[in-house]
């Protein structure tokens, strides 16, 4: 049976206090909404059915690049309600998962275990038992411990509201069976709302068992409904993030002090000291050390790199056995090739930089491509941009600059030039000359420094 994926994400969340509508805020870089898609395109899902409604048309022109169905709820009429509203577009035959938008964190296999139940017997309900379980749809058992309802807290006696295991939501059932309790439910209860789960009930009735399954761990079926809940489940995906680096051989100085919004694959002996954030993809060799307070943004870091503390590292490549940092921003399409030294107050922008090359302290390298065994001093300015264009600077191999250089671009530095220190340098230099635009040094011995007045 192919497998039909609904979202539920038409709810409000004005206790987001927030003019974003809830299931477009963030967690580990990511929408929560596009989390619960990411999940259901995990498992193989056919086609996937989002239905939304607070908010406008913000949820789905924001996530437009999601390949999946938008299905508008123009009144929030209850959770049986929003499902009424995906039964005409799910295909017959399917197997039809429920999931709501602003639960992000079920794991791939807890979901696919809950699949598994629910072809079993036709149902899959996923419960879970909580220490406190107010305000959740209580899971109402028989003697022999069989499902025979949900009870909402609402609508629960004060017999029913002692009972733990709660309806996490997220179930399982045949496209066929759904579309005909769902066309049979009512709003005759506290909240007047249409419940998706008094289809349970009617289930039990049909001879449906309800199997359940539980998650692994409780905040894979936690909520957001505050931004409290959003840190705390933030938290707890980074843990877990932080966890399987760990466990694949990642260093971790502190795994409560990284944070991943993306993806990070690590080679061996990989070793990450305390506040690192990672964002987008980002692929690091072998022997990598990174520092502390360090920013890497969608990069590839080769092996046996050692980025110092306090770098930034935007969309560029760094090759192996470099030496990035303290204090550097390298920003996007940078390219070092290995070997190559970036030091301190040191900004890399759309350059190349040889193998071996160094430029180690207070420069802009930008628009440049630099080559082998160059030495850029102290204080370099690259002066790429007149105030309309931007321009090339070329560097040849073996090229000494001295400090304090600025070099107007477009400029050319022919191979084992030298630029005396302080040059501004506004023509080409042909290789293995010497240039140098100093200003001649002078020297008054019968200069007197000016006294103060006296008043
Ligand atoms: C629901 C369940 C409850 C369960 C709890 C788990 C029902 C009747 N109750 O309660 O048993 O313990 O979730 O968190 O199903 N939504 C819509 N359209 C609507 C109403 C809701 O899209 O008209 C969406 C919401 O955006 C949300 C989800 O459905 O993502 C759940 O709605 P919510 O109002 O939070 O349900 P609860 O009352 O908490
Ligand atoms: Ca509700």
């Amino acid at each position: 049976m192919g497998l039909s994926v609904v979202i539920l994400a038409a709810g409000q969340g004005t206790r987001m206090r927030s003019a974003l509508p809830k299931v477009l805020h963030q967690l580990a870089g990511k929408s929560l909404l596009e989390h619960v898609i990411c999940n259901a395109n995990e498992l193989g899902a056919e086609d996937i059915h989002v239905v939304y409604g607070h908010g406008g048309d913000a949820v789905p022109t924001t996530l437009a690049h999601c390949d999946v169905g938008w299905i508008k709820q123009h009144e929030q009429l209850g959770t049986g309600h929003a499902v009424a509203q995906a039964i005409p577009h799910v295909p017959d035959g399917r197997q039809v998962l429920i999931l709501y938008g602003d639960v992000p964190l079920t794991s791939v296999e807890t979901l696919k275990n809950l699949i598994e139940l629910g072809q079993e017997s036709g149902f899959g309900l996923l419960t879970i038992s909580l220490k406190d379980s107010t305000g959740y749809g209580r899971i109402v058992r028989d003697e022999s411990k069989k499902v025979v309802r949900i009870v909402e807290h609402k609508d629960a006696t004060e017999a029913e509201r002692q009972i733990k295991e709660v309806n996490t939501g997220i179930l399982v059932v045949s496209q066929k069976k759904l579309s005909q309790w769902i066309e049979q439910l009512n709003n005759n209860n506290i909240q007047g709302e249409y419940y998706l789960t008094d289809i349970i009930a009617m289930a039990v009735a049909d001879g449906i068992k309800i199997n359940t399954a539980s998650p692994e761990n409780e905040y894979e079926v936690l909520g957001v409904n505050n931004k409290r809940q959003l840190a705390e489940l933030e938290r707890a995906y980074q843990l877990e993030s932080a966890n399987k680096l760990m466990d694949s051989g990642v260093g971790l100085r502190d795994p409560m002090r990284l944070d991943i919004r993306g993806n990070v694959n690590c080679g061996r002996d990989v070793s990450i000291d305390i506040n690192v954030v990672f964002e987008g993809q980002v692929d690091i060799g072998d022997n990598v050390s990174i520092g502390s307070n360090c920013i890497i943004i969608n990069s590839q870091i080769g092996s046996g790199v050692n980025i110092l503390a306090n770098t930034i590292i935007d969309n560029a490549v760094i090759g192996k056995n470099c030496h990035v940092g303290p204090f550097a921003r390298i920003r996007p399409e940078t390219e070092l090739a290995e070997l190559s030294r970036i030091g301190n107050f040191v900004e890399i922008k759309k350059a190349k930089i040889g193998v071996a090359s160094k430029v180690n302290h207070l420069s802009y390298i930008g628009d440049s491509i630099v080559g082998k065994n160059v030495n850029i001093g102290a204080g370099t300015i690259t002066c790429n941009y007149d105030g309309a264009n931007k321009h090339l600077t070329e560097i040849g191999d073996g090229v000494f600059i001295g400090s304090d250089t600025q070099l107007v671009a477009p400029v050319k530095i022919g191979a084992g030039a030298t630029i005396g220190a302080g040059s501004t340098i506004t023509k080409e230099v042909a290789e293995g000359s010497l240039a140098l635009s100093r200003a001649k040094q002078m020297s008054k011995s019968s200069w007197r420094r000016p006294l103060k007045n006296k008043d």
